[in-house]
């Protein structure tokens, strides 16, 4: 058996968010040797606590976690509880977390733990604005060259964007830290609103997941419920995107999607496409490749693997 490869999650829990994260601690084939949590989606200290509920849903409380960055870089903080409700992670009732929250900084964990760990050992796996990342890349750049690879849900090229037409809600949060993530050299792969607008839920693909009947089952249903009825409603689909699970998925079966290297480069200054991922698909300038892009998915496939996934919990 091939060892499990460590990760670190990088989050801001969001009901995608906390699929996605049961899908890794489902999967022996992930050691999860921390979770960070930043603020995204509600305030930081929502993510972390909802990162707590989430390990202690599927049994987990020896999971660290740890809390971050608690706004962006430069801009000021914005959230999203018109997609994820007022507490982020709206639908299942889930009780209060009792386990605790890591002392440590978030920021001083991933730097303590690229550090500690030989070159090439550790995937980040980021769910969320990058700040958390940039300020690790940024106080301590010796952990490029260490980082195995960042395999991150965020951007949109041909779908245009979510949060504005022209950037995604990840990269539009923080555009700064996603600039020097992208500058950074460290080898990405993207899964951008490209990828993850093919992700649809449907009322099947939850009931099979309501039907596990486990505790993680019903959970994961109550939030893939409350969760599309925003996307739906936005894009007269029948279900919503399951965004940040297609991270764990690339890590898990990577045949499952499809893409190219090419150059991603953020705009941090224009008003009108502040965040946007300029892709260079069709690469008409010069610049370096520095990312893989996706931009297809089997998404039978890709719900396969999730529910079976699921039913280990
Ligand atoms: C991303 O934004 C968040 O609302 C989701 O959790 C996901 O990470 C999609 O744009
Ligand atoms: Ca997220």
């Amino acid at each position: 058996m091939t060892a499990a490869q460590k990760i670190i999650i990088d989050t801001d829990p969001g009901q995608d968010d906390a699929v996605a994260i049961l899908l890794a601690l489902a999967s022996h084939e992930l050691d999860i040797v921390g979770i960070t949590a930043v603020a995204g989606n509600v305030p930081l200290a929502l993510t972390e606590k909802n990162t707590r509920k989430i390990c202690e849903l599927a049994g987990r409380r020896d999971v660290p976690v740890y809390a971050g960055a608690v706004r962006p870089m430069v801009n000021e903080l914005v959230t999203a509880e018109h997609v994820h409700g007022k507490t982020g992670l709206d639908g299942p009732d889930l009780p209060e977390p009792t386990m605790p929250l890591q002392e440590q900084h978030a920021v001083d964990f991933i730097i303590q733990t690229l550090m500690g760990h030989p070159p090439g050992d550790i995937t980040l796996c980021t769910l969320g604005p990058l700040t958390n990342i940039a300020l690790a890349l940024v106080r301590q750049p010796e952990i490029a060259p260490r980082i195995k690879q960042i395999v991150m849900m965020g951007g949109g090229f041909f779908e245009g964007g979510n949060i504005t037409p022209a950037a995604e809600f990840n990269i539009y949060v923080d555009p700064h830290a996603a600039d020097v993530v992208f500058r950074s050299q460290v080898p990405i792969v993207v899964m951008p609103l490209d990828v993850t607008h093919k992700a649809l839920t449907s009322a099947s693909r939850i009931a099979a997941i309501r039907e596990l009947g486990s505790p993680v089952g019903i959970a994961t249903a109550e939030m893939l419920e409350f969760f599309e009825r925003f996307d739906e409603e936005k894009y007269g689909s029948d279900g919503g995107p399951l965004h940040d699970p297609c991270v764990i998925a690339y890590l898990l079966k990577p045949e499952l999607f499809r893409g190219r290297r090419c150059n991603v480069s953020v705009e941090t200054a224009s008003e009108l496409t502040l965040g946007m991922t300029v892709v260079d698909w069709w690469q008409v300038t010069d610049r370096p490749a520095n990312a893989l892009v996706m931009r297809d998915i089997d998404d039978e496939g890709f719900f396969k693997l999730l529910t079976e996934r699921l039913a280990r919990l």
